[in-house]
């Protein structure tokens, strides 16, 4: 039995539950949208209303408050989960350091600055800044707290779908957008027999190329999403989970995902960044099955500069 077995079978549906009433006090129960599209009914999650804008402060929170206790906490992300961690150690009153690639989008990396962490910016891609965070992370008292590789941050991001369940139990497929696979992976965790679609750009689909080689492989990544779901790769244990749960990968083009991104802001006034409108354009692509499917709207982390006039 190889270790990354060892630690899916480490993670389930108790520690999704346990990890939500462990950041119950820290987050937004954020709110369930019933809604209906040309006759079509649908449940939307709408998490980018959680704190830091996304769903992964529910990941680091858990990491951060279940794992070994450091003094200070080091990661690399030029994206949400670098606003995730800094937003978990501004309110566990942490330290913390986010290393960025010079290349992440400047309105993530100002409200990643803005949570009260180190910023460093290093390296042009995110290879290079995860490899100066992961020093950093060896000197006493530091830890590094991975983005989605990570048992704890799977539970975390698992009681995204927790939650929906709880509020409505007759959901028989939840779709969620995929990066590097801790949010679907924690989806299923907490899901039990439903479905899980995990949706990714045709252009970085790190999970579609990694079920068809049978094991995690290295891909190209080129899509308007890719500041949110680029992992190059799908992290070892979250593929250890997802290969033995009811998943169904699906893909969508930029054009379908921006187009949903559009639709959302004109039907429902959601100011979605595109990754988190990935589900949606496979919805709307009739790609998610389910007789109840509920889609999760992930990240708002975009830039906003509204034409006044
Ligand atoms: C908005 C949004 N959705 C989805 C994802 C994918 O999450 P994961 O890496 O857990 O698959 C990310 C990752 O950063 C994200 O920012």
């Amino acid at each position: 039995m190889t270790v990354t077995t060892h630690a899916a079978l480490s993670v389930g549906t108790a520690e999704v539950a346990a990890a939500a009433e462990t950041i119950g006090p820290y987050i937004r129960r954020t709110p369930l949208l019933d809604a209906e599209i040309d006759g079509r009914r649908l449940l939307l999650k709408l998490e980018h209303l959680q704190r830091s804008g996304s769903f992964k402060l529910r990941g680091a929170l858990n990491a951060m408050l279940t794992g070994p206790r450091a003094e200070h906490v080091v990661t690399a992300s030029g994206g949400n989960h670098g606003l995730g961690v800094g937003t978990a150690a501004a309110l566990l009153g942490l330290p913390a350091t986010v290393f960025v690639p010079t290349t992440a989008p400047a309105g993530k990396v100002r409200r990643i600055e803005a949570t009260g962490v180190r910023l460093v910016r290093h390296g042009a891609t995110y290879a290079e800044a995860a490899a100066a965070a992961a020093e950093l992370a060896h000197r006493p008292g530091h830890r590094y707290l991975p983005a989605f590789d990570d048992p704890a941050v799977i539970a975390g991001q698992g009681t995204v779908a927790a939650e929906i369940i709880a509020e409505a139990p007759d959901v028989d497929a939840v779709a969620v957008a995929v990066g590097g696979g801790g949010l679907a992976a924690g989806t299923t965790l907490a899901i039990g027999p439903r479905t899980t679609v995990a949706v990714e750009p045709y252009d970085c689909q790190c999970l579609a190329n990694a079920l068809a080689a049978g094991r995690p492989v290295d891909g190209p990544v080129d899509s308007v999403a890719a500041s949110a779901l680029g992992a190059s790769r799908i992290g070892e244990l979250p593929f250890a989970i997802l290969r033995r749960s009811p998943v169904q990968s699906v893909l969508v083009s930029d054009a379908e995902l921006l187009a949903a991104c559009d639709l959302l802001w004109e039907q429902f006034r959601i100011a979605a960044e595109p990754a988190a409108a990935v589900p949606f354009a496979a919805w709307l692509a009739g790609r998610v099955p389910g007789q109840l499917p509920c889609v999760v709207i992930c990240g708002a982390n975009t830039d906003w500069s509204p034409d006044r006039a």
